[in-house]
């Protein structure tokens, strides 16, 4: 895998909502090239969080992709508002969705790039019937719902299994991985085939984020070398 390749993505759910567009702007001059949008339904997961007025305003304030993280129930029921609000990725949850090949074809026809999830609990095996299809593979590397919890390592063979399948069968998705993201975790992930990494403590937390964005790219990137 090529150093270029890994994408930094800052979870807004971290930052100063009163002043989005500003941390937004600081993480995109550290170096973040794809913002996470986290949405949240109080059903699929225990907390709420923004939907398509936020995205709209964001769409305003950045050219960077935004890449919306459904944690919704019936995702199918909002795709439409989501694409029309300015979203560039739409990912769902694979154990959200009853029908996944219609919500995966749904997303791509409102031209935006399909990404599905897995949970911590579900194997990577439950997608063999997708991967052929989407152009992203989130794993979480915690249990969604909150920013700020400690990353799960079990789930780092998900990414080499993903990257393995991808090389095998000549697939051409990317691998994403949320949660717990730091400069604690962020060498094993890329080493374990990660590229675009969600980091939202790590980038919008303690400090500057501009500097915490560069920093981790930078460990990152250097830890892709690594691995070849
Ligand atoms: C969790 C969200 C994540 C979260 C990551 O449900 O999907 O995107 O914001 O936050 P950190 O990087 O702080 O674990
Ligand atoms: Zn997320």
């Amino acid at each position: 895998m090529i150093e270029h390749s890994i994408q930094l993505a800052p979870s807004i759910l971290a930052s100063d909502f009163a002043h989005l567009a500003d941390q937004v702007e600081r993480a995109t001059a550290g170096g973040a090239s794809v913002i996470h949008v986290d949405i949240m339904d109080g059903h699929f997961v225990p907390n709420l969080t923004l939907g398509p007025p936020v995205v709209k305003s964001l769409r305003r304030a950045t050219r960077l992709p935004l890449d919306c993280h459904l944690m919704i129930e019936n995702p199918d029921q909002y795709i439409a508002e989501f694409a029309d609000a300015g979203a560039d990725w739409i990912s769902v949850h694979q154990e959200a969705c009853r029908h996944l090949n219609r919500t995966l074809n749904l997303i791509k026809q409102h031209e935006c790039r399909a990404g599905v999830v897995i949970n911590p609990a579900t194997p990577v095996e439950t997608l063999s019937e997708v991967l052929d299809i989407v152009d992203y593979v989130l794993v979480m590397s915690v249990n969604p719902g909150f920013g700020g919890q400690k990353f799960i390592p079990g789930t780092l063979h998900k990414m080499r299994k993903l990257a393995e399948i991808r090389a095998d069968r000549g697939y051409r998705y990317r691998i994403e991985v949320d949660g717990g993201v730091g400069m604690d975790t962020v060498a094993e992930v890329v080493r374990a085939g990660a590229e675009i990494l969600v980091a939202g403590n790590a980038v919008f937390g303690k400090g500057d984020a501009k500097v915490n964005a560069q920093t981790l790219l930078e460990a990152a990137r250097s830890a892709s070398l690594q691995r070849v």
